[in-house]
């Protein structure tokens, strides 16, 4: 008689265990222990409520208009974040401040026409940057410059006309620079410089 009752007693137990781990998921996403996967649910924002610890956010294919400056905010240990296809037109300065440990970084396909120098402020330890396929019509100076650790530019398919004699300042470890299929038709001398 006893045996029953206790295994419901544990079947109750692990059901009240998992219950905070299933309220803590946004509503269509699925979550792993160290990954949040978002794709195709025609998200307009990024979700709140994400489990903190996570390391990768799969956000690709939705509807996301804009990064603001709190979206990301305790998200402080993403290693890979996915925001491709969406319909980014607005990134908010300082909107990845807290993303110290990102490795990557994918906002290919998306509207981002400006970029600022305090766009990418705070992504230190970022390897590779996907930004191809966007409206990119010029690359200011200094907007690199916090990307000390940057190994990949991709910067293919915009409009990228003119590139800034300081454009690329601070891109110390840089090692593929990709501005195919754009408008570039002078280049100043030194602009490719990354000092
Ligand atoms: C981009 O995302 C939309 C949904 O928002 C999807 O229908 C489309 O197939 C995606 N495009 C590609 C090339 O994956």
């Amino acid at each position: 008689m006893a045996l029953p009752q206790l295994s419901w007693l544990l079947l109750l137990l692990l059901l009240a265990g998992h219950a905070p781990r299933t309220l803590s998921c946004p509503r269509g996403c699925r979550c792993y222990s160290l990954a949040v996967e978002c794709g195709s649910i025609a998200l307009r924002e990024i979700p709140s409520g994400v489990p903190p610890l996570i390391q990768t956010f799969f956000l690709q294919d939705n509807a996301i208009g804009q990064i603001r400056q709190w979206d990301l905010s305790a998200l402080g240990q993403l290693r890979y974040l996915y925001l491709q296809n969406n319909s980014i037109s607005a990134l908010e300065p300082g909107a990845f401040r807290g993303q110290a440990q990102l490795l990557e970084l994918a906002l290919n396909r998306n509207r981002i026409h400006l970029l600022s120098a305090d766009t990418f402020q705070g992504l230190e330890h970022l390897r590779i940057l996907y930004l191809s396929g966007n409206q990119i019509t010029r690359l200011q100076d200094h907007t690199f410059r916090c990307l000390q650790r940057l190994q990949e530019l991709h910067l293919q398919e915009n409009s990228v006309e003119v590139l800034g004699q300081e454009a690329l300042v601070g891109l110390s470890s840089l090692a593929l620079l990709d501005l195919s299929r754009n408008s570039l038709r002078t280049l100043q001398q030194g602009s490719l410089r990354p000092y």
